[in-house]
């Protein structure tokens, strides 16, 4: 695996530029038969944040891709775009998505159409969702299942982590191969037994498989064995209500596979990637490894730093909105990971976007979280994000002082297309990277509620929230696809993004 270092930000500096003469058609030619996405764009005068840095700057762009960076450029003939006032930041990337999942007895509510436009209105221009390999099949079998989903549906770009539910020899045996499908990143369940679950033997497999070919091993780090144990010694003492599924899912639970999964790495000197963090225990053996230098990056979600165990603990059905695995925890391990955040310990801040309808009895609607009515055990696992989370990290993380807005676009963004292989082409704004950019506006306030959003889910884990900070242009690939509260964008625009091997251990 590479080191950062070795894939620095190429942002310009702030010393004026004229675009590349060879590269630029002339005004005319700016017109032609490839319209909207072939031609320039300039947004002036504006303030670009990227992981690197921040600095006053035009952005010049053509042919969807980032042609110059730079104070006071002029480009003949090119669309204005005018961004006084404003930050210019990359596209969010989110790394943890579930569109279109069967998953619980239904479907995830989200397909990779609505699930696309509610990302780009929250500010994501890409994200990388989970294929999952279904028992008797190829790996391969299951990414093609996944690309066929989201190929005439897809607004913004999007990839693929695929998921080993059958480990055997041959499985094994493919993970090579995948390079060839643009797909490096593989994950495998410890939990949800009889599923999606494998045991230590497959998870040592994978990781070495993987860890040779220059891939990349994530992990849902919780114990399954215990949580199904539990689950059978809850409901044989009828404890059904909703706030059961927390003591099912405890923090030692999640803090004794998140402590195995950073000794795994150390045994094979594979790298690892720990999924949707939420245990102050669990992050504090992350810590542990990272100091040793062991390979190992951690993920946490952006519902751990809003919610805790008490959203779920409700006397009422009201709890099983927010029930999703791991579910968030304490108020003291959601400081554990707002501190882990703020200091580096965790690389993402991702949203593992689930949604399930509160009632999906509605016409129209699949099942959703009233599948669960007489057992907490039987809700569909999930929660929804994609819209939510680059505005609401922003809210939470830079208007707190927790952390800087470069910080904010590492966590956002930049971080994941380094680890993830997609790195210059997506997560910053430099010459040849994808034009995929939000124009956010720091001071303008909004409240976040079900009502105005546009996931396709009947509510919002951040009902109420009054935030300050919202994208107003949002670009993919040059297109303007939202413009305040207007979409622009279209079915089927969105581009599959193969990855390289050998991403970033940041
Ligand atoms: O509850 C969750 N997290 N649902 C989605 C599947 C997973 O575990 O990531
Ligand atoms: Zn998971
Ligand atoms: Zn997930």
């Amino acid at each position: 695996m590479k080191e950062a270092g070795s894939l620095l930000p190429v942002i310009l500096s702030n010393v004026p530029l004229q675009a590349d003469p060879d590269g630029l058609p002339s005004a005319a030619e700016n017109m032609d038969v490839q319209g909207e996405s072939n031609m320039k764009k300039l947004i002036k005068g504006g303030t670009v944040v990227t992981a690197g840095d921040t600095l006053e700057a035009d952005v010049l762009i053509q042919d969807g891709v980032v042609k110059a960076v730079g104070a006071g450029l002029d480009a003949d003939g090119a669309e204005i775009i005018d961004a006084t006032g404003l930050l210019v930041m990359p596209g969010g990337i989110d790394p943890h998505t579930h569109l279109e999942m069967p998953f619980g007895g239904t479907v995830s509510s989200d397909d990779f159409f609505t699930g696309h436009r509610a990302a780009a209105f929250g500010g994501t221009t890409c994200h990388i969702d989970f294929a999952l390999q279904a028992k008797g099949e190829t790996l391969k079998q299951g990414i093609q299942t996944w690309k066929g989903r989201a190929v005439d549906k897809a607004a913004i770009d999007y990839s693929f982590h695929i998921a080993v539910t059958d480990p055997t020899d041959e499985t094994i045996a493919e993970i090579p191969r995948l390079i060839d499908e643009g797909v490096t990143s593989l994950k495998v369940f410890l939990a949800y037994k009889g599923v999606f679950q494998v045991d230590d033997t497959a998870f040592l497999n994978v990781l070495n498989s993987a860890g040779k070919a220059g891939m990349l091993t994530m992990v849902h780090a919780e114990n399954g064995d215990a949580i199904a144990m539990e689950t059978e010694r809850l409901l044989a003492e009828g404890k059904t209500g909703v706030k059961y599924h927390n003591e099912a899912h405890s923090a030692i639970i999640e803090a004794e596979a998140t402590s195995r999964a950073v000794d795994f790495v150390e045994m094979t000197g594979s790298p690892l990637y720990i999924v949707h963090v939420a245990s102050g225990q669990g992050l504090q053996a992350i810590r542990r490894g990272r100091r040793k230098g062991l390979p190992v990056m951690a993920e946490t979600c952006i519902q751990y730093l809003h919610l805790t165990d008490e959203d779920i603990a409700t006397e009422d059905f009201e709890g099983a909105k927010y029930i999703c695995s791991p579910p968030p925890k304490t108020a003291w391990d959601k400081s554990i990971v707002y501190e882990c955040v703020g200091d580096g310990t965790i690389q993402t801040v991702a949203t593992d976007h689930c949604p399930f309808w509160f009632d999906g009895t509605k016409e129209g609607r699949t099942p959703g979280k009233e599948l669960g009515k007489d057992s907490w055990a039987k809700i569909p696992n999930g929660v929804p994000g994609i819209e939510d989370r680059f505005i609401a990290l922003w809210h939470l993380g830079v208007n707190s002082g927790l952390i800087t807005p470069e910080e904010f676009v590492a966590l956002s963004s930049a971080n994941a297309a380094k680890i993830f292989g997609m790195y210059p082409k997506k997560g910053t704004i430099a010459v040849g990277a994808d034009a995929d950019i939000v124009l956010f506006d720091p001071s303008e306030k909004r409240t976040i509620t079900a009502e105005k959003h546009h996931m396709n889910v009947d509510y919002n884990c951040y009902e109420g929230m009054e935030v300050e900070g919202w994208p107003v242009k949002v670009l993919s690939r040059g297109e303007i696809i939202v413009d305040g509260d207007k979409w622009l964008g279209s079915e089927g625009r969105g581009q599959f993004v193969p990855r390289e091997i050998d991403g970033a251990v940041l």
